[in-house]
């Protein structure tokens, strides 16, 4: 049998965007989400945006009790910026009664809330002013950050600044998939830079305010893998690394942005612009813990005609499909569960063995009502396989001395997925919009419940 170590937290992860529905009312005032859907509903699948949410404003009592069914010990959501502070100066009192209920209803059900502040919500009001790329955005985040701490600090202890920073600075301005929708490889790394300084100006706010807490950041880790030994192949897998992983993982666990990563933005002309005392304030606010989001790798090899200065990653690293991949058929991902043992042998050798947990973890599948039974139950083996597969990944570094203190699911009910919408599925529980967003626990559900209960398989 494998066993987990002691206090293992299991659990799953949402956000508020895609969870709580409600996206214009209460007191809310728009996100950068909610905004583009009124502008582009078309570029939103079946015409879902941000209010097909799966409805946790209104049924969070409800989530809560089915939380415990399935023996979960903890939770991650986020706050909404926009819900709490409208309007970037006055905080909304709804949202707080709203929240405070919450985290106390998850608490007193022995949950283990940890609550995260930004997961690709940007206040419209503050994109109007450019976003990231402005650095006011950094002292508007600071007095977030600050007023969420304040307000909700008696009941949370575990805090997160980020979810999947890496994923706002790339859709949003390398592969024009998310709002602005635009390819500019230098304002993507200003971006990144302004996020870095609002995330390191949050945990010193969370030092002041929370100085009994724990403070950490999610980040995404798509390993890559080179495609073959040659040289060439190698730079290229190393530059992945250091934009993709490094350039969080160095600045918030080890307090540097490495000397590699400001190199490689040099010779492509690509630094952003830096003020004095920055690299002070990174090197004395790094994180107690790391969440690491774990889907799929990242096959790498070298481009051929690579641009110089890069224009795009493209020229940088270029993306192949390795022939001996396993795929998820549901969602078309690469599935290799050992490459979360090699994500967890890093953290341990690379970034002093801190704490981190498994923050992500999860299969998307279409369709997936094509598997439910005549009970109406979805059977996902799929799921479970995938899930148990990791963990046994997860269990063998942790042996391997690996400090990992949880592990999560994408996610708790299946939810509304940006884009995509309700295109893959995820969750423990299955969702029906059309029947007022009832839940219905999957098979998955019922495993998850064993194994927390086991701690272990
Ligand atoms: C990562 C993100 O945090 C979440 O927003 C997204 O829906 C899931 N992964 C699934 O792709």
């Amino acid at each position: 049998m494998i066993k987990f170590p002691a206090n293992f937290m299991w659990g799953a992860a949402t956000s508020a965007p895609q969870s709580e529905g409600y996206a214009l009312s209460y007191g809310k005032s728009a996100s950068t989400w909610d905004q583009w859907y009124q502008m582009a509903p078309e570029k939103f699948k079946k015409d879902q945006g941000p209010d097909s949410a799966c409805d946790t404003y209104r049924l969070y009592s409800e989530d809560v009790a089915n939380m415990t069914k399935i023996g979960m010990n903890s939770f991650r959501t986020s706050i909404a910026w926009t819900r709490l502070i409208p309007d970037g100066k006055h905080v909304n009192q709804v949202a707080v009664d709203y929240y405070r209920d919450y985290f106390s209803q998850l608490k007193a059900a022995g949950i283990t809330p940890i609550i995260n502040l930004f997961h690709f919500d940007m206040p419209w009001w503050l994109m109007e002013k450019g976003g990231w790329e402005t650095r006011e955005s950094v002292d508007a985040f600071a007095f977030y950050a600050k007023t969420a701490f304040e307000l909700f600090g008696d009941l949370v202890d575990r805090w997160t600044t980020f979810n999947e920073p890496i994923v706002h600075i790339e859709c949003g301005y390398l592969t024009g998939y998310h709002y602005p929708d635009i390819v500019d490889f230098k304002k993507a790394v200003q971006v990144g830079y302004h996020t870095l300084m609002a995330h390191t100006a949050a945990v010193a706010e969370f030092k002041k305010v929370k100085p009994d807490g724990q403070i950490g950041i999610i980040l995404n880790i798509t390993p890559a893998y080179a495609k073959s030994d040659a040289p060439a192949d190698q730079v290229a897998k190393e530059k992945a690394d250091l934009l993709l992983a490094k350039s969080f993982l160095d600045p918030t666990v080890l307090g540097k942005i490495p000397d590699a990563l400001v190199e490689l933005l040099a010779e492509n002309d690509l630094l952003p612009v830096i003020e004095a005392a920055d690299q002070q304030l990174i090197a004395a606010n790094c994180v107690d813990f790391v969440g690491v989001n774990y889907y799929q790798p990242l096959r790498v090899q070298a481009p051929e005609n690579p641009q110089v200065p890069a224009v795009t990653t493209d020229d940088l690293y270029l993306p192949y499909i390795w022939p001996e991949r396993k795929i998820n058929p549901y969602r078309g991902w690469e599935i290799y569960p050992e490459a979360l043992y090699d994500v967890a042998m890093m953290m341990k050798d690379q970034y002093r063995n801190i704490p981190w947990y498994v923050s992500e973890n999860g299969m998307g599948v279409a369709d997936e009502e094509r598997f439910m039974d005549d009970h109406g139950q979805i059977q996902d083996d799929y799921r479970i396989e995938f899930m148990t597969e990791h963990l046994e990944q997860l269990h063998r570094a942790i042996q391997d001395g690996s400090s990992c203190f949880g592990y999560h699911t994408w996610t708790f009910n299946d939810c509304w997925s940006w884009l995509n919408g309700y295109q893959n599925r995820y969750g423990f529980y299955r969702v029906d919009l059309d029947d007022n967003a009832k839940r219905t626990m999957k098979k998955s559900g019922e495993w998850f419940r064993q194994l927390s209960q086991n701690n272990g398989f």
